[in-house]
């Protein structure tokens, strides 16, 4: 009763090529064994050593600090990570590489060197300073995908204040609610922001939010878009007004490591957001060593997260970890699907992208759009893909390592979360097979365990909790002025241990397999199932694109799945298909998982993160009307078209 039943029985496996593993810092089994094994017998060493690859204006001899739930890193050393990303790597003679590629959504393209960057992220920094931002004060930054809001990021790393990126898809409401929580009192935003050949007035929504937002001193506006603003005198500056005059260089403090570094709010599927608070040494030191042995990389690999910088993934693997490592960013602008379909592909070939970090959800509307897109392209510089941000079907996985990689590529799917700062689970791509739909196994320092109920740790290929037992160096510190939330939040369902949210099992080969928030489980004639299998299995049909399952109170059976579905192009809805799904889930999975009813729709809401919202798809399966919170629904419009489905 108390356990996550499993049902996916994927069993394929994919060896690492021998050419990429040849390569790889980690080229076998053996080799990361050992580095695992040392980074949990000996932790203080491991990360002590790792971190002395960066640069600390006085050393740490304090590694770790843990009383539960509170952890500190590297507590006793300076550092600056602005420093770590720029001024170091010019400091070495890598000035000039390219650091940025930007492509914006309207075709044009920038390239910024280490040194460029490093100078602009000064200037700012200067002009920040000269504003009237000082150390310790909370900055938002609610712009698009345009590389000033990478040059903000840093620029507030470098001079101590803490930014908080709001993802520019929210609206006035959310950007309100974010800027009170974190006291902020400057905001950073842009006229507005292209998207799918539209402009997305941030600016106006910003003037909205404020008028509830009292302490917000200042705002800086990048002109990008060119449409029209008010601008509030004394309150609001050009974001050339700021830098005017001022000068590009700027000495960076060093900053005490437990430093608050960003603010970010979560993406929940339900209520209030949180703002989960990272620190400087210990997330610095997290994204650098994740993204060097998980994504590998090499000296002439441009490398392309699509991710946006309002959430984790963009902060991690856009900006912090790639650029620590000196890595070439390729940066996009705009929509997956402006002007054509085949947007993606034409600037992998255009930019000779080498490693390529997307969502499952893209992946699926990629699959849903057709192969023709990706096989107009030359997509042979590819060599490596990953994905984060939901467990992945392992369809979806095959269509991409097909497509995409040419067959040829390593995937990683990486799985981690905004309250863990860098990838916690992943194959490295040189050294560990994969299995489509699994995560495999623990990166250094992680230490993850799966529960029943009781605590008591579940068997091999038994479903349960997924929690971490020891503290690793990028972990959230705390949710922002609410350290009763964070410890009631992770750490009260199994005392001293950090709960995920998620479900999941371990495999006889020890590899694990997420199974989504355990609030996405459901229960039908007492077996629990987590909804991503039941998805996965739908989505192996040839007919389907994209599925949601949830469950509505049965008299009989306790729960009845309700599948909504979304066909893929060119496929007919029909009664018989629908019936055909509802038996090819029954039959992949087991009669009890047989869905009891099955709708068609052309779309799903989704958070603004792509994460498919199952409570409301819950209320609307039990005839309800959805009630709580929707400001983190991606298109309010999808609820309005599932409420005129019948079944
Ligand atoms: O449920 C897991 C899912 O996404 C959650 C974290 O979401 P968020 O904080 O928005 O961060 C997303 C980007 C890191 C997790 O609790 N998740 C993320 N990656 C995976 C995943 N589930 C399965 N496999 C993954 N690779």
């Amino acid at each position: 009763m108390s356990t996550i039943k499993s049902v996916s029985k994927e069993s394929r496996i994919f060896e690492p090529p021998a050419a990429f593993a040849q390569q790889a810092r980690v080229s076998t089994r053996e080799q990361y064994d050992a580095l695992y094994r040392r980074s949990i017998d000996d932790p203080e060493g491991f990360w002590g050593d790792l971190a002395s690859e960066l640069h600390w204006f006085s050393k740490p001899t304090k590694i770790r600090q843990w009383d539960p739930p509170f952890a500190k890193w590297f507590e006793d050393g300076t550092t600056n990570l602005a420093y770590n990303c720029l001024d170091r790597h010019v400091a070495e003679g890598r000035g000039d590489r390219v650091a940025l590629v930007w492509e914006g959504e309207p075709g044009e393209t920038l390239t910024f060197t280490y040194a460029e960057l490093s100078r602009q992220v000064q200037r700012f920094a200067n002009g920040l300073l000269r504003a009237g931002v000082v150390e310790g004060d909370r900055v938002v930054i609610y712009m698009g995908m345009v590389p000033e809001a990478a040059i903000a990021m840093l620029a507030c790393a470098r001079i101590g204040a803490v930014h908080s990126v709001i993802f520019g898809g929210f609206a006035a409401d959310a950007v309100r609610d974010r800027v009170l929580d974190a006291g902020a009192t400057t905001i950073l935003t842009q006229d507005g922001a292209w998207r799918r050949g539209k402009v997305v007035a941030l600016k106006a929504q910003v003037d909205k939010a404020l008028e509830q937002c009292p302490d917000v001193a200042r705002t800086i506006v990048l002109r990008r878009t060119g449409n029209e603003i008010t601008m509030k005198e004394g309150r609001d500056h050009e974001w050339t007004a700021v830098l005017e005059g001022v000068s590009d260089e700027h000495q960076a403090p060093a900053l005490p490591a437990e430093h608050p570094l960003f603010i970010l709010y979560t993406s929940g599927t339900t209520g209030k957001p949180k703002g989960v608070l990272h620190t400087t040494g210990g997330y610095m030191v997290g994204t650098y060593v994740t993204t060097k042995y998980v994504f590998d990389l090499r000296d002439d690999d441009v490398y392309w997260c699509t991710a946006d910088v309002g959430w984790i993934t963009g902060h991690s693997y856009i900006a912090y970890g790639p650029l620590t490592n000196g890595a070439t960013v390729l940066m996009y602008e705009g929509a997956p699907n402006h002007p054509g379909l085949d947007r993606f592909w034409e600037i992998i070939a255009k930019h000779q992208v080498t490693i390529f970090y997307t969502a499952p959800t893209a992946i699926r509307a990629f699959i849903k759009w057709g192969d023709e897109h990706p096989s107009k392209h030359d997509l042979s510089s590819l060599r490596l893909l990953g994905t984060v941000g939901e467990p992945i079907n392992p369809e979806a996985w095959m269509w991409y390592r097909r497509v995409i990689g040419g067959d040829r590529c390593p995937i990683i799917d990486t799985w981690w979360q905004t309250e863990t700062g860098a990838i916690m689970m992943t194959p490295l791509p040189g050294a560990i097979p994969a299995k489509p739909g699994s995560c495999t196994l623990p990166f250094f320092g992680v230490s993850p365990k799966i529960l029943r109920e009781d605590g008591s740790e579940a068997e091999t290929n038994e479903g349960g909790y997924l929690v971490i037992d020891q503290p690793w160096p990028s972990m959230l510190r705390t949710v922002w002025g609410n350290d009763e939330r964070f410890r009631q939040g992770y750490f009260s369902r199994f005392p001293g241990k950090y709960f995920t949210g998620d479900g999941a099992r371990r495999d006889e080969h020890g590899y694990f397999w997420v199974m989504g928030r355990v609030d996405d489980v459901v229960n039908v004639s007492g077996h629990r199932l987590g909804t991503a299998e039941l998805e996965s299995a739908l989505v192996a049909h040839p007919t389907v694109a994209e599925a949601a399952v949830v469950a509505r109170p049965d008299e009989l059976t306790g729960q009845a799945l309700v599948a909504f579905v979304t066909l893929k192009g060119g496929v007919t809805p029909s009664g018989e298909l629908k019936k055909e799904l509802a038996d090819h889930v029954g039959n992949e999975i087991g009669k009890f998982a047989r869905p009891a009813s099955v709708r068609f729709a052309d779309a799903v809401p989704k958070t603004r993160s792509g994460k498919i919202m199952r409570r409301l798809l819950a209320e609307l399966a039990a005839g309800k009307e959805p009630a709580g919170d929707v400001t983190t629904l991606e298109d309010i419009s999808v609820l309005a078209a599932l409420r005129g489905d019948d079944e």
